[in-house]
């Protein structure tokens, strides 16, 4: 039988043929794009932050002393998910960029603070709320024990005081994007987990991933609205040399065990969601031993991932111009870079092809990318832009741009090592490495956007791969027209 996995997958495919039925978008049953505040107490970051603009220029700035947990933190939050552009009134009053890119621009992505012994935040559960630049608590004493339990004892938990919990609000995706919202909403997610992993790195904090936790554990901690909110992922902070890792990431159910806790007629996102889980009743499988190596490069001194969060766009149009070899070379060098901790998921689930159009020094045509070496192989020479541009759904930036990342991963091994919830972590790396991309674009003056919407088998037709690759995710990168 196979997994839900490829079930989901197959099932949210973009096709030429059926893209028409999807149905219009209904603008006016958007939800809103921030939480409702229910709390009278809330904790300002603003204040805190405007320090840290101040010496913007001036390199990390993490500072030690007692009154700096939470000007630490608000900083972390706000170079992750923070608001930094204002496009004014769209229709529904004012509309805002924030630090990572989002499909649509929809936010789907949440995020909660977990605090324990952090100076100037009282032990708590707080969310972020990006428009009020605020955290809001959620419960505020102890709790730490259980979040160790619902982190099935991740030694993370117990070393840091400091966790940042992830969560999807499907709905906030899904008015727009039915039952491929899911899809969006792992990517959005791993864009900003990109952002948040760059921001401790430049401060030297650890970090450590914890992908594995009883889902319904977090969700009754978090207070989150069953089958609409759900929690994808914890990410433990705290000084360099504190935060011990795990060799991996706990597996899911088997697809097997999985598959007979899909009840029909749900969404398709809470029957994903729903193969996905660990249960409490079930034994917990050991984690996936892998390595997210990659070769190691040397980030050169002028790059400030604060200062390029901040400038950082999604590229609206590319001029048709060359990328040239080396400045793609560094782009994959900087991306795929063993970064100490281990940054990704899945690590090695993921299959890169980059399709190049115009690309000086590189013949055009579609290349597999070894991402341990940073070797292209070249699969099919030739002219592929049209056909780009076509399983983009016809968007301009696929055919202007100077080439094209497309994520791919074979959904049944991704499955069998992982269960269903492998699909989330492949999604969150597949964003992760959106993010990397855009993150080295801006910084050199090149640009990139993630393209959500594509026909997925006409990818696999230009890959030459066969369908049991899933398609996971495009980068498109370029040289970005001068307004
Ligand atoms: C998962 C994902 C999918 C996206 N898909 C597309 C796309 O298909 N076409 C496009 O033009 N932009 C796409 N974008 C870019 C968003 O439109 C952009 O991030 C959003 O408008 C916010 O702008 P910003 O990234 O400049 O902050 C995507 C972004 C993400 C993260």
């Amino acid at each position: 039988m196979a997994s839900f996995t490829e079930r989901y997958h197959e099932l949210t495919k973009y096709n030429p043929h059926t893209i028409d039925k999807l149905g219009p978008v209904h603008w006016d049953h958007q939800p809103p794009a921030f939480k409702a505040i229910s709390s009278k107490v809330k904790i300002d970051l603003l204040s805190r932050l405007q320090s840290v603009m101040d010496h913007l220029e001036e390199g990390p700035q993490i500072s030690d002393s007692p009154e700096a947990g939470l000007e630490n933190i608000a900083r972390l939050l706000f170079f992750t998910l923070g608001l930094t552009a204002r496009l004014g009134d769209q229709g529904g009053g004012d509309y805002f960029l924030r630090a990572a890119p989002s499909a649509g621009g929809l936010y789907p992505t949440e995020m909660y603070v977990a605090a324990h012994n952090q100076s100037g935040l009282p032990d708590g559960l707080y969310h972020y709320h990006s428009l009020k630049s605020a955290l809001i608590p959620v419960w505020q004493g102890s709790f730490w024990g259980d979040l160790n339990h619902y982190f099935l004892g991740h030694p993370a938990v117990e070393a840091s005081g400091l966790i940042f919990i992830f969560t999807g609000l499907y709905g906030r995706s899904a008015w727009r994007y039915k039952e491929r919202a899911y899809r969006r909403i792992l990517l959005d997610t791993g864009h900003a987990v990109g952002n948040l992993l760059e921001a401790c790195r430049y401060a030297g904090l650890d970090h450590s991933l914890m992908g594995g936790f009883l889902d319904a554990g977090l969700e009754e901690l978090l207070f989150l609205t069953p089958k609409e909110e759900f929690p994808l992922l914890g990410v433990a902070v705290g000084k360099a040399g504190t935060i011990p890792i795990l060799p991996g990431q706990h597996p899911g159910e088997t697809p097997a065990e999985a598959i007979r806790h899909l009840t029909s007629g749900d969404p398709m996102q809470v029957q994903q969601n729903a193969s996905e889980r660990i249960r409490s009743d079930k034994t917990v499988r050991a984690p996936v031993a892998a390595d997210c190596g990659g070769p190691a490069f040397a980030v050169p001194k002028d790059f400030n991932p604060l200062k390029t969060i901040l400038s950082r766009r999604s590229c609206r149009k590319f001029n048709d111009g060359a990328v040239t070899l080396e400045q793609m070379k560094e782009m994959l060098a900087f991306t795929f870079r063993d970064s100490g901790a281990p940054w990704c998921l899945a690590p090695g689930r993921i299959a890169f092809h980059v399709v190049v159009l115009n690309v000086e020094g590189l013949e055009p045509g579609v290349y597999l990318l070894k991402t341990d070496s940073l070797d292209l192989e070249i699969k099919r020479p030739g002219d592929f832009k049209s056909e780009t541009y076509t399983m983009c759904l016809g968007q301009d930036l696929a055919a202007e741009c100077a080439f094209a990342l497309v994520h791919s991963s074979d959904l049944a091994q991704l499955a069998e090592v992982y269960g269903d919830r492998g699909y989330r972590y492949a999604c969150m790396d597949a964003g992760q490495v959106g993010e990397r991309i855009n993150l080295w674009a801006v910084h050199r003056g090149l640009g990139s956007s993630g393209v959500g919407g594509y026909y997925d088998d006409q990818a696999n037709e230009l890959l030459d791969l066969p369908l049991s690759h899933g398609i996971l995710y495009i980068t498109l990168v370029g040289v970005p027209e001068q307004e």
